[in-house]
């Protein structure tokens, strides 16, 4: 590889493989989910996955390039996370709790990913592609948020997190003495 041109295909390659890796990996965890909130936003998180896969694909078109299958290990590893936390038998209510982090993992990587590549088309002067990516980027931003706002209500049952937030000293201390 030796253009920027080369290193630009490179990395819409990575990231189409995200999105199709996703857009399964999604529908599993709509499956696993057991709040129906849960399952309703990685439901919506998916259409807009294979939204996302679309708009890749149309950026390989107006540079009149054709997609070729790449595997981006950086997802595919975070895939296998959580894959392997189910070897765990986690029980229903841990398993929203991980599902929750394990979709905003997925998001900050492919906000990551968006941002380095809007800026390759930005000084390459893609203009169609900044837009696309531009469109992709802030759906994933919207998604990491939505994602916080369910990490900030969707706990584990026996955390006792709302009690350790009022009285986070003498709780504690209640606790050492029981150890
Ligand atoms: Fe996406």
């Amino acid at each position: 590889m030796q253009t920027a041109h080369e290193f630009f295909i490179h990395e819409l390659n990575e990231i189409l493989d995200v999105e199709q890796r996703l857009v399964e990996a999604l529908g599993e965890l709509e499956a696993q989910s057991t709040r129906p909130e849960l399952k309703k936003a990685f439901a919506a998180h998916r259409q807009q996955t294979e939204k996302h896969e679309e708009r890749v694909r149309q950026i390989f078109e107006e540079l009149e390039e054709t997609p070729e299958q790449t595997e981006c290990k950086g997802i595919k590893g975070l895939i296998e996370e959580a894959h392997a936390f189910m070897e765990e038998t986690p029980s229903e209510d841990l398993l929203d709790v991980f599902n929750i982090g394990a979709a905003s993992k997925s998001e900050s990587y492919e906000i990551c990913a968006y941002k380095s590549l809007v800026q390759l088309a930005t000084d390459m002067g893609h203009r169609k592609a900044v837009q696309l990516l531009k469109q992709n980027l802030r759906e994933e931003e919207q998604t990491l948020k939505k994602m916080e706002t369910f990490s900030k209500k969707i706990k584990p049952e026996q955390s006792g997190m709302e009690e350790e937030e009022k009285q986070p000293a003498r709780r504690r201390t209640r606790r050492s003495k029981a150890a």
